[in-house]
């Protein structure tokens, strides 16, 4: 009923690396060319856990929007935006919170891991338990359909969808609403009413999928419709409710994982990180001195790539006949660990280089970023207000 969507935010606490790149913005990427997207960055939710070091947020919000156009984000295939300059996405945030139980929030895994791993900070805090009730109302306000996130997020994906079948449950029951979906029903014209009804029916009364999804196509090639009726067809069809939010799919990221220099994850905090524009020599630098199979003490010692970083970088950045030298070389102490380590240095290099390059506009001249950003903001806020209009009226704020 409502046209797919894609949103999906990141929280701008710390610069940007080629986990990043590998785990989401390529993903991102790849789906800005197939559907409308939303990308944001999420200045609340860093203040969750940042409460007490804005300036970081600040600084990182506009490294981040130059960082996802450097990229390949395209701010003429997708719409860029900062979160706080929406700010109906705290009013949602607000009116959902009314209905939503405690318990809902409490047993979100990520609460109770966050609160343990960031044990120096006090999580113990209201904005924090919210999260994903903030996070939920990202998505919601903008009727998404999709959302590409990482494997630790499907559990906030799970419960925006129980939001927001609990709110159209408990708001989508319009006054005079079977009245009005009939009248609706007539302005088809009788030859699609009638075809509508027999539809309905065949679906409500025997399951028949197929009836539901001709009726759907029906309703979507009927130009004369208001927004309204359409909505009230379509929610008629399968039951008696409007359908105020949408409930939105996970779209898992399936890029390659990239680990950080020393095989753990990549993470800023952990050293182990290459910058997404990191300069040539410190890239090569950084490479040149990542660890290796322990057991390779001498150049004479064979080696496993199992036990080597090195080698999942090889699986990100290399081809096969590349990945097969790699193998025999190391296993049969053929090659030595700098050389195995110079075609990771030289795809990296290669991979950054069209990055510098589109940065570099938005680095000579920042009100770019900040006008592309400005046009990203007003066009997400139309949309947003677009879905607060219904959200007020079907919960008794429209004080007309
Ligand atoms: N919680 C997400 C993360 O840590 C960031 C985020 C905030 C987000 N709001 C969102 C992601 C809405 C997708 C959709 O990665
Ligand atoms: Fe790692 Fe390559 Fe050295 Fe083998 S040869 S230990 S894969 S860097």
């Amino acid at each position: 009923m409502y046209p797919d969507r894609v949103v999906s935010g990141m929280r701008p606490t710390g610069a940007m690396h080629l986990g990043h790149y590998h785990g989401a913005l390529k993903n991102w990427i790849k789906m800005q060319t197939e559907l409308p997207c939303l990308f944001f960055v999420a200045d609340w939710h860093a203040l969750t856990t940042h409460y007490d070091d804005p300036a970081v947020i600040e600084r990182s919000t506009w490294d981040m929007l130059i960082d996802w156009l450097a990229a390949g984000i395209d701010p003429s295939q997708s719409t860029l935006f900062i979160q706080s300059r929406v700010p109906e996405h705290a009013e949602l945030h607000l009116l959902l919170s009314m209905a939503t139980p405690l318990g809902w929030l409490e047993r979100v895994p990520t609460y109770k891991d966050q609160i343990e791993n960031l044990a120096n900070k006090d999580l113990a805090t209201y904005g924090f338990l919210g999260y994903p009730l903030l996070q939920a109302a990202d998505v919601l306000i903008y009727r998404a359909s999709q959302v590409p996130v990482g494997e630790d997020q499907v559990p906030h994906i799970e419960m925006m969808r129980e939001i927001a079948r609990r709110f159209n449950h408990l708001y989508g029951k319009e006054k005079g609403f079977e009245e009005k979906a009939q009248d609706a029903v007539k302005k088809l014209g009788s030859k699609r009413a009638r075809l509508y009804n027999e539809l309905r029916t065949e679906y409500q009364q025997h399951g028949k999928d197929a009836a539901l999804a001709q009726a759907k196509a029906m309703l979507d090639d009927a130009q004369s419709l208001s927004m309204g009726d359409r909505e009230r067809l379509f929610g008629y069809l399968e039951g008696s409710r409007k359908l105020i939010l949408v409930e939105p799919q996970a779209r898992l990221t399936e890029a390659a994982r990239l680990p950080g220099l020393d095989g753990r994850k990549m993470s800023k905090s952990y050293g182990n990180a290459i910058a997404l524009r990191e300069d040539k020599d410190t890239v090569s630098k950084k490479i040149k001195t990542m660890p290796t199979d322990p057991a390779r003490v001498r150049r004479s010692d064979a080696g496993d790539p199992e036990r080597c970083p090195v080698w999942q970088f090889h699986q990100v950045y290399s081809d096969a006949p590349t990945r097969a030298w790699v193998v025999k070389g190391c296993t049969s102490a053929g090659i030595g660990c700098i050389e195995c380590k110079q075609p990771v240095i030289d795809a990296i290099i290669k991979e950054q280089e069209p990055m510098h390059e589109r940065a570099q506009p938005y680095l000579d001249d920042p009100s770019l970023v900040r006008a592309m950003v400005a046009d990203g903001n007003d066009a997400a806020r139309k949309l947003a207000l677009d879905t607060m209009r219904d959200v007020r009226e079907a919960m008794g704020l429209a004080y007309t």
